[in-house]
């Protein structure tokens, strides 16, 4: 009797035991992601990014990594003044969460975009791991979003599945760093064709332009 208990007992832990790795994702518990330090290189041919205007937060539930760019914005056309047709910011993000490691899975993009026929704009994110010398550790990813005018919306550009080129992050990563660089590029096929990309409008307020990565943890 005691030895069929114990048997059904078993049984029943060691089913609930192996179901546990196909179960949904687990994201770590809060506060098990923190970021340290977020280091910019200025982008001096366009308007992507200078130290102090990029924000990087993480959800409490670990689930995205949101980076908010106070002035990425590119123009082409007669209008675009003193904005280049180019943005490029690179960001270094120095992040631990011990005992857990993440890829990302999807990109989305949050921002206003207009574009005149004839134009067109493409938005290029890659990400990879480096050490504290800049040496490439495992785990990269890269994703692209091209758009043709005649196009006009504030946007959440989403791109599911679409990352390509993936490594999955090792564990051992004591002092790595996540770095990110983000590009726009408008390209113009009809003369004095207008282009624009600049953060999300409200009213009058420029919102910024964001980026958001979402994760997908697994336990070391
Ligand atoms: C980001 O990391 C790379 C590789 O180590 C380095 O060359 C670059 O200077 C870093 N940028 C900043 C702003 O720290």
């Amino acid at each position: 009797m005691i030895l069929s208990n114990f048997i059904f007992v078993c049984s029943l832990v060691c089913s609930v035991a192996s179901a546990t790795p196909i179960a949904a994702a687990v994201n770590p518990p809060k506060g098990t992601c923190t970021i340290s330090a977020v280091d910019v290189d200025v982008d001096t041919d366009g308007n992507g990014c200078r130290p102090g205007s990029v924000a990087v937060a993480i959800s409490e539930d670990n689930s995205l990594i949101n980076l908010l760019f106070d002035n990425f914005q590119a123009a082409i056309g007669p209008n675009a003044g003193a904005v280049s047709k180019r943005a490029l910011c690179k960001v270094n993000i120095t992040m631990s969460s011990p005992g857990w490691t993440f890829d990302v899975n999807t990109v989305d993009f949050r921002g206003y975009i207009k574009l005149a026929g004839g134009v067109d704009i493409s938005l290029v994110s890659r990400w990879k791991w480096i050490d504290s010398k800049g040496v490439d550790m495992k785990g990269k990813g890269n994703m692209q979003k091209q758009l043709s005018g005649p196009f006009e919306n504030d946007v959440l550009l989403h791109k599911d599945g679409e990352v390509s080129d993936t490594v999955s992050s090792a564990c051992s990563k004591t002092a790595a760093r996540f770095q990110l660089t983000i590009s726009a590029s408008l390209s113009a096929t009809v003369s004095s064709g207008s282009g624009v990309l600049k953060g999300t409008q409200d009213g009058a307020l420029d919102r910024g332009f964001s980026e958001i990565l979402n994760l997908g943890w697994r336990k070391c």
